[in-house]
């Protein structure tokens, strides 16, 4: 499975460390910026994610900002995308059950890396559960 991971300059630190703690376990995530902690804007990052997810160019997407809010409604702005955000292990779990998110997201000045890291491995080791749920995310798609 190919994983991207981006962030604005508030979530560029946790980024960095998740980068570091897969590359010890030999999991390369594909890094889309921001490279550094000066000042960007997060609807930039998260269309660039959109972009990624979309061309299939990754199968999931880690996205991250200072609380993990604002990157989360750019993101779902892009029709396609379903990012979620993991505030607790239960909802990591749920994220992949019932709402097959191809975006999780975290926030860099709200959560611990230990507890991202966590809720990053509950929601790979879970499956979807499709059926009525796979209805429901269908429907998000449907035109207006
Ligand atoms: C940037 O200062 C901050 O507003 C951003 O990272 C994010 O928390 C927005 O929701």
């Amino acid at each position: 499975m190919k994983i991207a991971i981006a962030s604005d300059h508030g979530g560029f630190e946790l980024k960095q460390e998740l980068i570091d703690h897969y590359a010890k376990e030999g999991v390369v995530l594909q890094n889309l910026g921001t490279d550094s902690t000066d000042s960007c804007d997060y609807p930039d990052i998260a269309k660039k994610m959109a972009e990624t997810i979309l061309l299939k160019q990754a199968d999931l997407g880690i996205l991250i900002c200072g609380t993990g809010i604002g990157i989360s409604i750019a993101a779902n702005r892009c029709r396609g995308i379903r990012a979620a955000l993991l505030y607790d292990d239960f909802v990591a779990e749920m994220a992949k059950k019932h709402n097959n998110a191809n975006v999780i997201v975290f926030g860099g000045r709200t959560m611990t890396t230990q507890d991202v890291i966590r809720r990053i491995d509950i929601f790979n080791q879970t499956a979807f559960e499709g059926g009525r749920h796979l209805r429901r995310i269908e429907k998000i798609e449907e035109e207006k």
